[in-house]
C-alpha cells in the first residue's frame, strides 16, 4: 500500500512535509524522507504516524530534492529498519516505492551471493539495489537500470528515486500502483495522488504504466517503450478542501455528523437541470442493461448489498460480489450486464483488478466514487461522484450513505419516482433526530465497551445494515462481532449465546417484524443481553432506540447512524485511536 511523495525545486520541503500528511490515508505506521545534503544521501525514517515523525525530527531541512514516503506494511513488519526511504548497499540511491514485488526473495539471493548485503526484510530495498547494480555494472544511465529493472521485476510498483550522482533530477517509474507529476511553479512534483500536491501545483500529468522518466524543477521527462512521450497536461478542477476538526474530537464524529448535509448535497447536485454526470447514453442504455452486478470491498461491499436490493424496482436482476473473490472467480450474469463497482477512494486494488478483467471484456462500468480523479474513475466508462468532500477518518461512514444515496437518486433519474426524493428528506430528518439523541448511544456504547462478543441481526435491508454495523463495531472498537440473518441464529450461531453476549436486533420492516422478534424472544431466554433498534411504529417490548419512521428503501441510511455513533463511542470509552484503528489504512492499494 503506501504513499509516496517527492518534489525538485527551491526551499520544496515545507510542501512535501505537507504532502505527507495528505497521503497518511494510504498508510500510517510508518514514515520517512531522503535528500541530498553535504554531497550524501541522507534517510530519516521512523515507526509511527506522520505527527510522530515531524514531532521527533523537528528541524525544517534546507534542500532541492527530497523523496517521501507513509508506510502500509506488506512486506516486512512495521518498524524504524523496514520504512522507507531505502539507501541502497552503496548509498549512491535512495528510494521510496508502493506496490509488491513477487519474485523479490529470487532477486535478493542473486544480490547476496554478489556481495550485497541488506538491512530491511522489504522488497523494496531489493529495488534499489538491483537499480544500483545494474548502474554499476553498465554504463551509468539511470534511465536504462530502470528499463531493465522493469523487466526483472513481477509485481506491481511505482518508485521515485534519488540518484547521488544527479541532485537535479527525479527519477521515477510506475507500474499499476498510482503515481502522476504536477507541474507547479519552479517546481515539479510526484505523488500517488493528486490530494496530495493539489494546492502546489498548477497542471498534473498522468504517468502511464510502465512509463518511466524524471522530473527536474521546470522541465518533465516521460519515456514509454517507444522512447520520449510527449506530454499531456491534464488541468484538474480539482478543489482542496481544506479538513481540519472544526472543534470535533475525531473526524469520524465529525463526519457522521456532516452525513445530512452529505445526502442534501447529492440530492441538489443530482436534480440540477442537466447535471454533468448522467451522460445521455447512460440514462438511455440503461433500460437495455438486464443485470446489474456490484462489486466494492469493505463497507462499500456492504453499500452494493443494499443497492442490490434497490435494483428490484428497476426489473432487472442484480448480484453482488467482494471485488477479491470476483477477480479470482469472475462471474457474468445475464446477456448484456453492467457493473457498478463502489470505490470512495477510488484507489483500492482489488477493485482496479476487477476493472481491468471488465475493460479487457469491454463491459460497460459505472464507478460510484468520491474521487473523480482517482485510478478506478480514469478506468471506468461512467463516473458518479457522491459529493462527500474528503473523508478522513479510516472507517467510512459519511461515504457509505452517500453512496446508497446517489444510487437512489440515479434510480430516480431513470424511474423518475418522486416518492424517492421525499424518502431521502424524511430520511434527513430521521438522522438530525438521532444526531440529536447521541446521548442515548453513548449510554448503550457504555454498557457494551468491555464485552468480547456483539452480534448484530436482522432481515433482508436490516441484515445489510447488520454488516455494515458490525464492521464498524470491529474496525474501530475491536469487538468482535458478527451479522446474522436473524432466521440463521437458530441453525448454530445461537450455541455461543449467553449473558456475555450483546445482541443488537435492527427491526425497519413491518413484514418481518413478528419473525424477527420471536428470534429476540429465543436470544433473550437464553440470557443475551438484547437491544432492540427500531423504528416508533415497530414497538418491541424491549426497545433500546426508536428511530422516527421511514421507507424501506432509506431505512439503511438512518440506521447504519445509529451503528456509527455505537462504532465510535464503544471505542471512545475504550480509549483507543478512533481515526486511525490499528493495522488499517483508508486507501487498501494492495492486492
Ligand atoms: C470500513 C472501510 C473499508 C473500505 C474498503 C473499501 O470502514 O472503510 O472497509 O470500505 O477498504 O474502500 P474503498 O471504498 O475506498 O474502495
Amino acid at each position: 500500500m503506501c504513499g509516496i511523495i517527492g518534489g525538485i525545486g527551491n526551499n520544496i520541503f515545507d510542501d512535501i512535509k505537507q504532502g505527507l500528511y495528505r497521503l497518511e490515508y494510504r498508510g500510517y505506521d510508518s514514515v520517512g524522507i531522503s535528500y541530498i545534503f553535504d554531497n550524501k544521501i541522507v534517510v530519516k525514517k521512523r515507526s509511527g504516524n506522520v505527527d510522530d515523525f515531524f514531532n521527533h525530527y523537528s528541524q525544517n531541512v534546507n534542500c532541492n530534492l527530497i523523496i517521501g514516503h507513509t508506510r502500509w506494511a506488506t512486506t516486512g513488519i512495521a518498524n524504524d529498519i523496514n520504512a522507507h526511504p531505502h539507501l541502497s548497499f552503496n548509498s549512491f540511491f535512495s528510494i521510496v516505492h508502493n506496490g509488491i514485488i513477487e519474485n523479490y526473495k529470487e532477486i535478493k539471493n542473486e544480490l547476496i551471493n554478489k556481495g550485497y548485503a541488506f538491512k530491511s526484510d522489504t522488497d523494496s530495498e531489493v529495488i534499489v539495489n538491483l537499480i544500483e547494480k545494474y548502474y554499476l555494472d553498465g554504463n551509468k544511465d539511470v534511465l536504462d537500470c530502470l528499463k531493465k529493472v522493469s523487466s526483472r521485476l513481477i509485481g506491481n510498483f511505482s518508485i521515485a528515486l534519488i540518484d547521488l550522482n544527479e541532485p537535479n533530477r527525479l527519477y521515477f517509474y510506475k507500474r499499476k500502483s498510482p503515481l502522476l507529476v504536477g507541474v507547479g511553479k519552479n517546481k515539479n512534483y510526484l505523488a500517488s495522488d493528486i490530494y496530495a500536491i493539489s494546492t502546489f501545483c498548477e497542471k498534473f500529468i498522468d504517468i502511464s504504466d510502465d512509463d518511466y522518466g524524471f522530473i527536474t524543477s521546470n522541465e518533465v521527462f516521460i519515456y514509454d517503450g517507444n522512447g520520449l512521450k510527449k506530454i499531456k497536461y491534464c488541468k484538474q478542477n480539482f478543489e482542496y478542501v481544506n479538513n481540519d476538526l472544526c472543534g470535533y474530537k475525531h473526524y469520524m464524529l465529525k463526519e457522521i455528523e456532516e452525513i445530512p448535509n452529505v445526502i442534501q448535497t447529492n440530492i441538489d447536485e443530482y436534480t440540477k437541470e442537466n447535471n454533468r454526470y448522467y451522460p445521455h447514453d447512460l440514462l438511455n442504455k440503461i433500460n437495455e442493461f438486464d443485470c446489474v452486478i456490484f462489486i466494492g470491498c469493505g463497507s462499500s461491499y456492504n453499500a452494493g448489498k443494499i443497492l442490490s436490493r434497490l435494483t428490484d424496482c428497476l426489473n432487472k436482476s442484480s448480484f453482488v460480489f467482494v471485488a477479491s473473490e470476483w477477480s479470482n472467480y469472475p462471474k457474468i450474469y445475464g446477456k448484456n450486464p453492467v457493473f457498478v463497482i463502489l470505490s470512495q477512494s477510488g484507489e483500492t486494488m482489488d477493485d482496479i483488478k476487477c476493472i481491468d478483467i471488465l475493460n479487457k471484456k469491454r463491459y460497460p462500468t459505472i464507478l460510484l466514487t468520491n474521487n473523480e480523479y482517482s485510478t478506478l474513475a480514469k478506468k471506468s466508462t461512467y463516473v458518479l461522484p457522491i459529493f462527500s468532500k474528503n473523508e478522513v477518518a479510516v472507517a467510512s461512514t459519511k461515504t457509505y450513505v452517500a453512496m446508497i444515496t446517489v444510487y437512489l437518486l440515479f434510480i430516480f433519474a431513470i424511474t423518475k419516482d418522486k416518492t424517492i426524493l421525499s424518502n431521502l428528506r424524511s430520511a434527513i430528518e430521521a438522522i438530525n433526530d438521532i444526531i440529536s439523541r447521541k446521548n442515548e448511544i453513548r449510554n448503550i456504547a457504555n454498557k457494551i465497551k468491555d464485552l468480547q462478543s456483539v452480534i448484530f441481526l436482522g432481515r433482508c435491508y436490516d441484515y445489510d445494515i447488520c454488516l455494515e454495523a458490525s464492521l464498524k463495531l470491529k474496525e474501530t472498537a475491536y469487538i468482535n462481532s458478527q451479522a446474522i440473518p436473524s432466521g440463521e441464529l437458530k441453525h448454530g450461531p445461537i450455541a455461543f449465546v449467553d449473558d456475555s453476549v450483546a445482541i443488537f436486533t435492527f427491526f425497519s420492516d413491518i413484514n418481518t417484524f413478528l419473525a424477527t422478534l420471536n428470534n429476540v424472544e429465543e436470544v433473550k431466554i437464553r440470557g443475551g443481553n438484547i437491544y432492540n433498534i427500531t423504528n416508533k411504529s415497530l414497538k418491541t417490548p424491549n426497545d433500546s432506540f426508536a428511530c422516527m419512521d421511514t421507507d424501506l428503501r432509506v431505512c439503511a441510511l438512518v440506521k447504519s447512524v445509529f451503528a456509527f455513533y455505537l462504532a465510535y463511542y464503544t471505542a471512545e470509552y475504550k480509549k483507543l485511536p478512533i481515526d486511525k484503528p490499528r493495522n488499517l489504512a483508508k486507501s487498501v492499494t494492495v492486492d
